[in-house]
């Protein structure tokens, strides 16, 4: 591939090449696991988000996919937020940024596990998770502005890593506007948009059934189906956040031209999830290899080149 055509990011200072990894969420929670991101060509190591406790996660089957996407709610399934903090030095040698995605049960669990993980010189960043719709009982923090503040607020207030925000998606002006009132609020490294999608239904018609067991069939949205959500997401926040916060873009992405879209909406950095789940880590080289096509075609040569200059009409 054209080696003058690069796909560098850079998010406070950590260089991400390629611009592409995986979403916290898939294939991301054991070690081994972990182990396949950083030996493949992934730029990055995403952890799944971890909690306090080791967690089981919920009753399979919790994952489906059919031909546009997938519903998951697996419940939370990690090996508890020390595992990780743990396998930091180990993944150093894989030379590519570490970032531990924290999902605490609760604001005073992510006080706890941020205050913890900022003894590690390993990590290289957080991204805490305000938007899991999986937990029975929790409603996503992301669409509580007031409790997403107070969150905010007090886990900065311990943090000493890089740390970003991921955020459910939002389907109204208003709503964009106020989340974007509460970022302004506190200085974050990076804001990654979107989560699933949740609550959503599959639906067996033969079967006349539901296609995963947790909460009578609910679960969060990935795919091909929330691509025009996601781009939407990441467009509003570039913009409501004045271009000055990097964004990090995921939802449905699953070819370089997926990638350069998220890009031209504004993206930094862009993660892969359902697409890994469907073809593991291959993914990353094949978007790579796509993007850079894309990009030679069009005469670009970083992604500085077209990076949110996206044209309305
Ligand atoms: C889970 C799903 C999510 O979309 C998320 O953000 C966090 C956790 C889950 O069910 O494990």
């Amino acid at each position: 591939m054209s080696s003058h055509i690069s796909t560098k990011a850079a998010i406070a200072g950590i260089t991400i090449e390629p611009c592409i990894f995986n979403a916290a969420g898939p294939l991301c929670v054991t070690k081994e696991e972990l182990e396949a991101i950083g030996s493949s060509h992934s730029g990055a190591i995403m952890t799944k988000s971890c909690t306090f406790e080791p967690r089981p996660g919920n009753p399979e089957p919790r994952y489906y996919e059919d031909a546009l996407g997938s519903i998951n709610s697996m419940g939370l399934p990690n090996l508890g937020y020390m595992k990780y903090a743990e396998f930091s030095s180990e993944m150093k040698k894989y030379r590519k940024p570490y970032i531990v995605s924290v999902a605490g049960l609760s604001l005073q669990d992510n006080i706890e596990i941020v205050k913890y993980l900022g003894q590690f010189k390993d990590i290289d960043a957080i991204e805490l998770n305000l938007s899991c719709p999986n937990v029975i009982g929790k409603p996503q923090v992301a669409y509580d502005f007031d409790a997403s503040d107070e969150m905010l607020r007090e886990v900065l207030k311990v943090n000493k890593h890089v740390l970003g925000v991921k955020l459910s998606p939002y389907f109204d002006f208003a709503h964009f506007q106020q989340m974007a009132g509460v970022l302004k609020k506190h200085k974050l490294a990076f804001v990654s948009c979107v989560n699933s999608l949740g609550e959503g239904l599959f639906i067996d018609a033969d079967a006349e059934q539901v296609a995963i067991k947790p909460k009578g069939g609910f679960g969060g949205i990935g795919g091909d189906y929330i691509k025009p959500t996601a781009l939407a997401n990441v467009r509003k926040f570039y913009e409501l956040l004045d271009r000055k916060v990097p964004i990090v873009g995921v939802g449905g992405i699953k070819s370089g031209r997926d990638a350069f879209e998220f890009i031209l909406a504004g993206a930094t950095a862009v993660q892969i999830g359902t697409e890994f789940m469907r073809s593991g880590t291959a993914c990353f080289a094949r978007v790579d290899a796509e993007l850079k096509a894309l990009m030679k075609e069009k005469g670009y040569s970083t992604l500085d080149d077209f990076r949110g200059k996206l044209k309305v009409l």
